[in-house]
């Protein structure tokens, strides 16, 4: 049985959802340099240590600029990978694109990672929204959204079948054997014959998880997906959304409540709200705002002129989001989630705008800041309401922000009742769910 009661934690476990300032932050309290590698390796080890359900490591397929602001993290099931052999109980999730794998290759690897790591691997489905690098996988261009879901559909069908195709069997002479067998796909974008030649972990396979929110993304994660995550920033929308996902799970036959939606997170918190604030005023203070600006509005699709970025943004400019649900470049629920807290906010700068759209890390996730008490309310409430498994939490200053949430919001969570005290010991597909 899953642990009802308690909120499930993953911790982001890369550099790409950072406060843009992170760095510079982290050279001014004197915190060494780190390689890229190293820094994964420690997110890695936090994740034992802060009994999170599991480590959700997202996935840039391609690079955005140069410098990177990232460090250039290694690819997702490769870093997990190294992660198991340091790690004991955390989940490992890997975030892949459908639409830029082979479905054949990607059983391969992620069968592989659940080897590894004895049955706590994970995979998050996303379809990958910029559509330059559609050009890094031999595309001529990026496939629009229906297309993007229909074949991630048809992708996800084909892994479980070629996991679901396996097993291992104690024969009459004492010995265990790997069988498996051949799934024979002929579909409309995928021939796969099989067998898979990867043998199973103890949970069978990976858990499949989902991050993209428009009607066709939450459509797919009805049909597939055991654990979703989701970008809701308030209550109400994280009840809209839990409607929505169980009413696409009775189409499917399947549970409502049985699939947990996971919201992001970003906390910024201190002893005091004030000292929060003040973190996050100083992680600011290290960001050059104007050349990142026109990136981080291209990044939901918004493009608007503008020539002073402390002036007002132009909302008027922005269309509404039924408008462009079928048509935006970029994640349908970033978008809705900017254009509502840019319209919750009239006089709103451009500059304040960049910063929520990306330089305060993780894209339009909801941020958090106040003392460690206000974020143990925040979460019992949240949790109280019964819409959201737990929250997917990215930390903008890195690794000494996860070690404050470690030692400070932890042991007050379990205290409150509301997290495990003990590590996970089960594999991560039996920890979600009902
Ligand atoms: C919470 C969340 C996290 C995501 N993480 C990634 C990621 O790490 N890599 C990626 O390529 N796409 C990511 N995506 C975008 C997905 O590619 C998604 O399929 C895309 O947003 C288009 O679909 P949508 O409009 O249904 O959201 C994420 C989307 C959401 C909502």
């Amino acid at each position: 049985m899953p642990d009802k009661r308690y909120l499930h934690l993953n911790l982001v476990a890369n550099d790409i959802n950072l406060h843009q300032g992170a760095y510079k932050y982290e050279q001014a309290q004197a915190i060494p340099e780190r390689s890229t590698f190293e820094r994964l390796i420690e997110y890695g080890t936090f994740g034992d240590e802060g009994l999170f359900t599991a480590l959700f490591v997202g996935d840039i397929p391609g690079l955005n600029g140069s410098p990177a602001f990232d460090g250039g993290p290694a690819e997702p099931i490769t870093a997990l990978t190294a992660i198991a052999q340091h790690t004991r109980h955390v989940g490992l999730i890997a975030t892949a694109s459908t639409t830029f794998y082979d479905p054949y290759n990607l059983a391969r690897l992620l069968a592989s990672l659940d080897q590894a790591s004895d049955g706590r691997a994970g995979y998050n489905a996303v379809t990958s929204v910029i559509d330059q690098f559609a050009l890094n996988y031999s595309l001529t261009g990026h496939l629009d959204r229906e297309a993007r879901y229909d074949r991630a559909d048809e992708f996800l069908q084909v892994l479980r079948a070629l996991w679901n195709n396996r097993s291992l069997r104690r024969d009459a002479d004492g010995l265990t054997r790997f069988y498996a067998d051949p799934i024979n796909h002929r579909g409309n974008l995928f021939q796969v014959e099989g067998a898979l030649n990867i043998a199973p972990s103890r949970q069978g396979r990976p858990l499949i998880a989902q991050a993209g929110g428009s009607g066709a993304g939450v459509r797919v994660a009805a049909k597939h997906a055991e654990m979703v995550f989701t970008n809701s920033s308030t209550r109400d929308s994280a009840a809209e959304y839990r409607a929505n996902l169980d009413k696409a799970l009775m189409e499917q036959g399947r549970t409502p409540g049985s699939v947990p939606a996971i919201p992001g997170l970003i906390p910024y918190v201190a002893r005091t709200a004030t000292e929060a604030d003040e973190r996050l005023r100083e992680l600011d203070s290290y960001v050059n705002w104007e050349p990142i600006a026109p990136f981080a509005l291209g990044q939901f699709g918004i493009e608007v002129a503008f020539d002073d970025i402390n002036e007002a943004f132009p909302t008027a400019q922005l269309p509404v989001p039924a408008d462009v649900e079928k048509t935006i470049k970029s994640t349908f629920g970033n978008y809705v989630g900017l254009y509502n807290w840019i319209h919750e906010r009239p006089g709103v700068t451009v500059r304040e705008v960049v910063a929520q759209a990306v330089g305060r890390g993780g894209a339009t996730h909801r941020k958090f800041v106040g003392s460690y008490d206000d974020l143990v309310d925040d979460f019992a409430a949240w949790h109280g309401d019964g819409n959201v498994g737990g929250f997917n939490l990215m930390f903008a200053a890195g690794a000494q922000s996860i070690r404050e949430f470690i030692d400070e919001v932890v042991p007050r969570l379990i205290d409150r009742g509301i997290y495990r005290s003990t590590p996970h010991e089960k594999p991560l597909r039996e920890r979600f769910g009902r």
